[in-house]
């Protein structure tokens, strides 16, 4: 059975840990907008390189880029987004609460049942006015997507790489949408991040590359430790495709409230790059040295969420376990993701054990991310760690003084092995990268 775990649980254990807080939380929060706090922008922060070291660094036949937020007011003419990017509104007669009328169920206001408008549409770009001058000339958007910026570098990125296809662009960037209906915590807002490719090849060979990325990206997820039951693909219907796509597959996560798209994967066919230089007038052509013809390549875009995938991440880690009396609340991430990697906790405060605690500390941070705690039982300590995904905690006590050794603890079997300091730095390397943990000393004691 897929596992679902209650939103609420996720949106009080990010805020009771500092994973994620509302935005402007003192005046009161502003609608749809979070901040991520101190372990959220660690965990943010870990999914994003995972996803560029994976597409961008470990491949020869991708490059990255970081293209601005606000492109010229030509770019959304050519891609559709000035006259399609629309939803339909409706606004409640009586309380004046508006809806997306494609979310709703019934004809009536969900809020008090009364009578709603007919739809209209509503453009979910952000306006602004570049310059000091507010007129309808100076009018710029921010993003809705990041894939623009790409498409408009294809000719430059071609100049100054000399790739050839198939190749692909990866960029990660915020993006920003007017929603008309958010919620379910970060999984819908206005300010989201996206971690976007856009893969050129050539025309012919796009569905074998369109099966391609639907099968990498899912992997992508399933080795960063998302269990298989909570992810399915779910292929758009013609009549849901988007104006660009020929054919696009969503990779779907079992959220607390149900099944919703986690990461898109589309043909774009040759659309965009047909489109801007259309509009641009400049050529975004492709010499095929085989046949010396100039052709448009196809786009097979992999579109993923940043703020989903921490969601995703989050609840797909969280579990309760029955601990003697209590419940133990851990968070079983991924060591790549994992906020903090180990946890160094003296076992007192005795000053000969801070010393060797903070030595091992100092030593230990040159390589991870590393927390020291010396606050409260040893009992409550592990649990904080737990708590937060820490996937390995190394206890300082009153023998390691005498004999140079540690306790590694690992936090989802509750298993301990000893170790001497002096191959510390190995084993939690070989623990992080996924080394089996026993029970049995690594080394006797002697
Ligand atoms: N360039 C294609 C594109 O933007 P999309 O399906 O509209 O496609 C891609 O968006 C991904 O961006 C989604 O799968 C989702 O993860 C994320 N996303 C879209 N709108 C979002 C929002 N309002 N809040 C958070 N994430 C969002």
């Amino acid at each position: 059975m897929p596992k679902k775990v209650e939103m609420e649980k996720i949106v009080s254990l990010c805020q009771r840990r500092g994973f994620i807080f509302p935005s402007s939380e003192i005046y009161g929060g502003l609608s749809s907008c979070w901040d991520y706090g101190p372990l959220g922008v660690e965990l943010k922060q870990n999914i994003k390189q995972a996803w560029w070291r994976a597409v961008v660094q470990q491949r020869d036949d991708m490059v990255g880029l970081d293209t601005s937020i606000l492109m010229h007011p030509q770019t959304w003419v050519a891609s559709g987004h000035l006259e399609g990017f629309s939803d339909p509104l409706v606004e409640c007669k009586s309380c004046h609460l508006r809806w997306r009328s494609d979310d709703l169920e019934g004809n009536n206001c969900p809020s008090c049942g009364g009578e709603l408008t007919e739809p209209r549409l509503f453009n979910l770009m952000f306006k602004t006015s570049m310059g000091p001058i507010e007129e309808e000339a100076s009018v710029v958007y921010l993003r809705p997507e990041t894939a623009q910026g790409m498409f408009v570098n294809f000719q430059n990125v071609l100049n100054t790489t000399r790739k050839k296809l198939p190749f692909g662009i990866a960029q990660i960037g915020k993006a920003f949408r007017n929603e008309i209906t958010t919620g379910n915590f970060i999984f819908r807002s206005r300010e989201f991040e996206q971690m976007e490719i856009e893969f050129f090849v050539k025309p012919g060979s796009d569905q074998e590359w369109f099966n391609y990325w639907l099968e990498e990206r899912l992997n992508w997820y399933l080795k960063l430790g998302i269990d298989r039951q909570n992810l399915r693909l779910r292929p758009h219907r013609q009549e849901e495709l988007a104006h660009y796509a020929r054919e696009c597959s969503d990779i779907d996560y079992l959220f607390p409230m149900g099944w919703a798209e986690l990461e898109g994967i589309a043909n774009r066919g040759d659309f965009d790059l047909a489109q801007h230089a259309r509009y641009s007038g400049k050529s975004l052509n492709y010499l095929d040295e085989e046949t010396k013809e100039h052709i448009i390549p196809y786009i097979i875009e992999p579109s993923a969420g940043v703020d989903r995938s921490v969601l995703a991440f989050l609840c797909d880690a969280y579990a309760e376990e029955a601990d003697k009396n209590e419940t133990r609340v851990l968070l079983h991430l991924h060591p790549t993701l994992a906020p903090i990697k180990v946890a160094v906790l003296p076992l007192s405060r005795r000053e000969n054990l801070v010393a060797a605690a903070k030595k091992i500390y100092a030593d230990l941070r040159q390589q991870w991310l590393v927390s020291y705690d010396d606050a409260q039982s040893i009992g409550r300590r592990y649990r904080r760690q737990d708590e937060i995904g820490t996937p390995l905690c190394v206890t300082v006590d009153f023998q390691s003084l005498e004999d140079e050794q540690v306790t590694i603890r690992d936090r989802d079997s509750m298993n301990q092995i000893r170790v001497p300091i002096s191959e510390l730095k190995n084993t939690l390397q070989a623990k992080l990268s996924g080394e089996p943990f026993d029970t049995q000393p690594l080394w006797t004691t002697g």
